[in-house]
């Protein structure tokens, strides 16, 4: 039985082709839509993304997707625990407990730290893009989930301000720095970057501790089947242009990740966790390619 939030996104699917049909003729985003079609920005980022993954994607990689195909964006196809909500709670005390995040080690590969790179350069335009384009699509389906539960982004930032999910990674330090912007209703971030050999095997890292952390999180039916699964997706396409920037045919083993268990409302916190992280990334390509010119 699809979720009624996902019957609804069905009829999207009649907007996603116009838009997408509007949007190959010429008018890209700059189409306007009445306001009650606002959810449509999404869903139209997400068929573009579609496109861009089943145009893209070699076959029989580590990282290829496991569904590329099709409609399993909007669609529900697998099942979480239900779990009612935290929001609402933020008065309560700010507990921390700080737990291992464990993470896969196959055997074989190098540590992320270790690995060794032929740096493909060239790619790092196609890197670039898919960066920006799914921060766009997270930022997007986060809003989205978030007006689904009656919330917003820029009020529920104030209110978990003081709440940290502390997840461990090699961006960890960076996301600190990542700022909400009232104005923009979006993340800005400016920091130094690296060269290319310090930068990729921390971006390939951060994006493995994240897949884990989902994995982790006991997200409920409708919040995994119509936005966060969608997440998921978009790690692996990241996953799989950083490693083509690296010259890599296989990932790395990442090393074993922490996080506080006792956060309060760990979706959000997973949410708010990938728009930063991945806010970082864009900036890192962008300013790689300057760097590269
Ligand atoms: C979020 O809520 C605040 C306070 O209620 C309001 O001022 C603001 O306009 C809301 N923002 C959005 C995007 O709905
Ligand atoms: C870790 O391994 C388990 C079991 O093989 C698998 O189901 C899961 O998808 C893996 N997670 C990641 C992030 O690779």
């Amino acid at each position: 039985m699809p979720h009624a939030c996902c019957k609804g996104a069905t009829s999207r699917v009649y907007w996603w082709v116009v838009g997408a049909i509007r949007w190959l003729l010429g008018n890209g985003f700059e189409l306007q839509q009445p306001t009650s079609q606002a959810p449509f920005r999404c869903w139209l980022l997400g068929i573009l993304l579609l496109l861009t993954i089943t145009t893209s994607w070699p076959t029989g990689t580590f990282a290829a997707p496991r569904r590329a195909r099709g409609l399993h964006l909007i669609l529900p196809h697998r099942n979480h625990h239900h779990r009612q909500l935290h929001h609402h709670q933020h008065t309560r005390s700010i507990e921390t407990t700080i737990v291992t995040l464990k993470t896969n080690q196959t055997e074989g590969r190098d540590t992320c730290t270790a690995i060794k790179m032929t740096p493909n350069i060239a790619h790092l335009q196609v890197a670039h893009e898919v960066a920006k384009n799914t921060r766009e699509a997270v930022l997007c389906l986060t809003k989205e989930w978030l007006k689904d539960l009656g919330q917003n982004l820029s009020q529920d930032i104030k209110a978990y301000s003081k709440h940290t999910l502390a997840v461990r990674h090699p961006l960890d330090e960076e996301v600190k720095n990542v700022k909400f912007q009232d104005e923009l209703g979006d993340f800005v971030y400016e920091g130094k970057v690296g060269t290319l050999e310090e930068e990729m095997p921390a971006i390939i890292e951060s994006l493995m501790v994240l897949e884990h952390l989902y994995e982790t999180i006991e997200f409920n039916h409708k919040s995994w089947n119509c936005f966060f699964n969608n997440f998921v997706h978009f790690f692996h396409h990241n996953m799989h242009e950083a490693l083509k920037v690296a010259g890599l045919n296989d990932a790395c083993n990442p090393r074993n990740s922490a996080y506080n268990k006792a956060y309060i409302w760990p979706e959000f916190g997973a949410a708010v966790e990938t728009i930063k992280v991945l806010t970082i990334i864009e900036h890192k390509y962008e300013q790689l390619i300057k760097q590269n010119l």
